[in-house]
């Protein structure tokens, strides 16, 4: 039996699956044959983004309408990418971020317990790590997350450490270094949201009127003053999740990896190639650092090298920002 033929026989809840991740992870497991379920709020995805698969709109806060979802189906695993992302945010309004990120998802763990889910995957994030002690980091890497938005995450990740233990949830922790790129067929399109993201926020500064971007910081101990980030392709976020749920089903082991291409790009490095991939000169001021901004954040990924033989499709930054600004125009 192929993967294709198994994967007929399951049917997943991805929870968070009309927001920009989870939309394209839902086409994906769609494609590999799943039958997914997806559940959100919309208060920050898009029914359009749901472009397979069923949609029902609900927030995790409210148990009748998630406990009905189990109710109608018998989920063979679950994908949790609902939350809220914005570390700025995080830090001015840390009560909706423990309550959305933190207190909904034990909601959602609950009933995952009560159903017999067996398999989840759960969308973590470098964030958990910190400040780096090392420029490349790796799973083993100390976790002490310096805002609340990292905090959510690293005590998501040991409330499922202790499910495992007490009640037998298994579960693939994620953590996605930062997430670039758009669906390579340009089906799910981009929404206008507050940019965080380099990528993205170069772009949007493009279109009409045009804006100046600012570069925070070009003193950094780097090749040209600038701040090194890793940039994962949606794509090869996707591919991990469907690898790390079907290792899931196989070995029952809970585990995490950390997700990124392992090669640092700086910003100066990316305003370049944004510069060079759409042909439009962008306007830059100079500012100074951000607190709290690591010169060098990179992941070692190795291990879901290793043990998932997962390896990146998209690694070049080109066509990370080719396929995003192919979304947005
Ligand atoms: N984008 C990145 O670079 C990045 C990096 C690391 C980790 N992550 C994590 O990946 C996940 C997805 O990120 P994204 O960039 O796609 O964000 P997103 O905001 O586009 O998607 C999140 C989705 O969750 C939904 N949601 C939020 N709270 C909900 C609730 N209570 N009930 C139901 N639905 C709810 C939102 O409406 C949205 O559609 C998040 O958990 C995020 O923390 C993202």
């Amino acid at each position: 039996m192929n993967s294709r033929t198994k994967a007929n026989f399951k049917t997943l809840l991805i929870i968070g699956g009309a927001g920009y991740i989870g939309s394209y992870v839902n086409k994906r497991l769609q494609q590999e044959g799943y039958e997914t379920v997806v559940f959100d709020n919309l208060s920050r995805g898009h029914r359009s983004n749901v472009i397979r698969g069923s949609f029902i709109q609900g927030d995790l806060a409210d148990l009748s309408i998630l406990e009905s979802v189990f109710k109608q189906h018998s989920f063979a695993g679950i994908l949790h990418f609902g939350a809220f992302t914005d570390v700025g945010e995080s830090v001015k309004n840390p009560y909706i971020y423990y309550q959305n990120n933190v207190v909904n998802t034990l909601n959602l763990l609950h009933l995952a317990v009560n159903y017999e889910i067996k398999s989840f995957v759960f969308s973590s994030s470098a964030a958990i790590f910190g400040i780096p002690v090392k420029n490349l980091i790796d799973e083993n890497h100390p976790c002490a997350p310096i805002n609340p938005y990292g905090r959510t995450k690293w005590l998501i990740e040991m409330i499922l450490q202790d499910f495992d233990r007490a009640y037998g949830l298994k579960s693939c922790c994620l953590r996605y270094f930062n997430a670039a790129g758009a669906d390579p067929e340009g089906e799910i399109k981009w929404h206008p949201r507050k940019e965080t993201n380099l990528i993205p926020l170069l772009l949007r500064s493009l279109q009409e009127p045009k804006q100046e971007v600012t570069l925070y910081g070009s003193d950094y101990p780097t090749q040209d003053g600038t701040c090194i980030r890793d940039y994962i392709h949606l794509y090869d976020l996707a591919e991990a999740h469907i690898k790390g749920l079907e290792q899931l089903f196989e070995s029952s082991t809970s585990t995490a990896y950390n997700l990124g291409n392992g090669q640092g790009f700086s910003v100066k490095e990316v305003i370049d190639a944004v510069e060079r991939v759409t042909g439009l000169p962008l306007q830059i001021a100079k500012g100074s650092r951000r607190p709290g901004d690591p010169p060098i954040l990179v992941a070692n990924a190795m291990k879901a090298k290793e043990e998932l033989e997962w390896k990146p499709r998209y690694p070049d930054l080109d066509t990370m920002i080719a396929h995003a600004y192919k979304v947005m125009v």
